[in-house]
């Protein structure tokens, strides 16, 4: 519905409209003759000197009021519009809450149009989670309570409302919640300010604000900005001593996905991903992070002499589709300020996780997620335009997609086999296992062991995962995280009864 309006019809390359039989005709069996000119391109980042320091935003506890708004924040030296959960900045405060404590948010929409939030990470009611369908009215106000019953970890929190989450979530709206409990603390991991939470996007910055209009390749790649800000900050720099670091990395961006590794190639010693702890660190030099993957590492300064810097960067990565991996960049820097000594060592053992393994008779559903389906089934809604689709749907809040018993296990399967662009899936209301992934880079990374909520699909690609459904009942979403290809409709509904 809304979706038409952003949608620019500018870009159709060849200018050949056709329609109907003749597309079918003209498409079947011809795979990168179907975008007919709508090759997409990688949106290169612009690299800046590191003279801004790093912010952070403030910190909220677990009764809060968050105020959706448009607002004012200052980027890259101007003071542009923006939308924020508080005034004067992007994004809303941090949650720092305990497992076991009773969260109360106000939301209060000041907006022009309807909103909501999705507690992304958070195992909450249905009710409670941001379905689209449960918003809150341009005015109006949304109430979440909910217990926090889980492990601790990094989730974070973003509007979900169909159609419009790309960019209410681009142009600001988004805020991190971390969980501690009693095994995390008893590891005395680094804390306080040694504990940097970092939240990674990608953002087209104007003097009049951050547009988002995606033309129709934008839709298809994602819409990708030139500017990569930390905590909301172009090109920061942190200070910092010559010891362990705990990184709490979120991928906040609608569609960027990031290689990072450090500037020195030292080791990021991954402790943690979307779902909390791992079982044992694992030492990385180069690690991906699509959007909406968290990543919980430990950094040592220690090899770093005092006047020195260290950066954070992204590398090139590959079989990425198009648009993504095609250029290494820089995102923030470290200056390496004081001397210090920690008696801290890294933990050999982290967190004790159960393996879940399918049987037999565990039920297996396929998704096929390539948008292969397409060539042969255009025209469907628009005849001019690939639609982003799970199983040939778009998403429809009337239809529920699947049924699942509550409590039971089933494996979900990815099938990106026949695709061409990159699909991070993110699964509502529950955390799961990534058991294998076949085609592309065949194998898991370290940060795809222990728990995780969203799991990134390359071209060519079959992800099998592993899904502990929860002992509720009623309607939860799954999805693509690129927020183009969500707000396109790759998202469909599953009821747990
Ligand atoms: Cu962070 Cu449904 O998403
Ligand atoms: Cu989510
Ligand atoms: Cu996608």
């Amino acid at each position: 519905m809304q979706r038409r309006h952003f949608i620019k019809l500018t870009s159709l390359g060849s200018g050949a409209l056709f329609t109907g039989g003749a597309a079918t005709a003209f498409l079947a069996g011809c795979k990168k003759d179907y975008r007919m000119g709508l090759q997409t391109k990688p949106v290169p980042v612009t690299e800046a000197a590191f003279t801004n320091p790093l912010v952070y935003p403030a910190q909220a506890g677990a009764t809060q009021t968050l105020t959706a708004q448009a607002t004012t924040a200052n980027v890259k030296g101007n003071t542009i519009p923006v939308l924020g959960y508080q005034p004067n900045c992007m994004l809303g405060p941090t949650f720092r809450v305990n497992r076991g404590d009773n969260v109360s948010v106000q939301l209060q929409n000041r907006l022009a149009e309807h909103t909501n939030i999705h507690w992304h990470g958070l195992v909450v009611p249905p009710l409670m989670d941001g379905h689209p369908d449960q918003l809150a009215e341009a005015g109006g106000n949304f109430f979440y309570q909910f217990t926090i019953n889980q492990r601790a970890g990094m989730s974070w929190y973003h509007p979900h409302p169909h159609g419009m989450t790309g960019k209410q979530v681009f142009q600001g709206l988004a805020g991190v919640f971390i969980i501690n409990d009693a095994e995390e603390a008893a590891l005395n991991l680094p804390s306080g300010q040694y504990e940097l939470p970092l939240v990674l996007q990608d953002k087209r910055i104007t003097p009049g604000g951050i547009p988002y209009d995606p033309s129709m390749e934008e839709v298809m790649a994602g819409y990708m900005g030139e500017s990569v800000l930390v905590n909301g900050v172009h090109a920061p720099f942190a200070e910092v001593a010559t010891r362990y670091y705990r990184l709490r990395i979120l991928n906040g961006s609608n569609a960027r996905i990031y290689n990072l590794a450090l500037s020195n190639n030292d080791d990021l010693v991954i402790i943690g991903n979307d779902g909390g702890l791992l079982k044992t660190p694992a030492p990385v030099k180069e690690i991906l992070l699509t959007p909406g993957e968290r990543l919980d590492v430990l950094v040592n300064f220690k090899n770093a002499a005092v006047g020195t810097t260290v950066n954070l960067i992204s590398k090139e990565f590959s079989n990425a589709g198009d648009a993504q991996g095609k250029q290494a960049f820089q995102i923030m820097q470290f200056k390496v300020t004081t001397a210090a000594t920690d008696g801290f060592t890294v933990p050999a053992g982290l967190s004790a996780i159960p393996d879940l393994q399918a049987s037999a008779a565990t039920p297996t559903r396929v998704f096929e997620i390539s948008n292969a389906m397409e060539h042969h089934g255009v025209p469907m809604n628009n005849g001019m335009r690939m639609r982003h689709r799970i199983n040939g749907n778009l998403y429809d809040g009337n239809r529920i997609d699947i049924l699942v018993a509550r409590s039971t296990q089933e494996v979900w399967v990815f099938d990106n086999s026949k695709g061409d662009e990159p699909h991070p899936m993110h699964l509502h209301g529950v955390f799961f296992q990534v058991l294998k992934r076949t085609g592309g880079r065949s194998g898991l990374l370290p940060s795809e062991k222990g728990w995780k909520d969203t799991v990134l699909v390359m071209p060519g690609e079959v992800v099998h995962i592993i899904v502990p459904f929860g002992a509720v009942t009623g309607r939860f979403v799954f999805h693509c995280h690129n927020l183009e290809h969500e707000d396109d409709g790759m998202m469909l509904q599953y009821q747990l009864t």
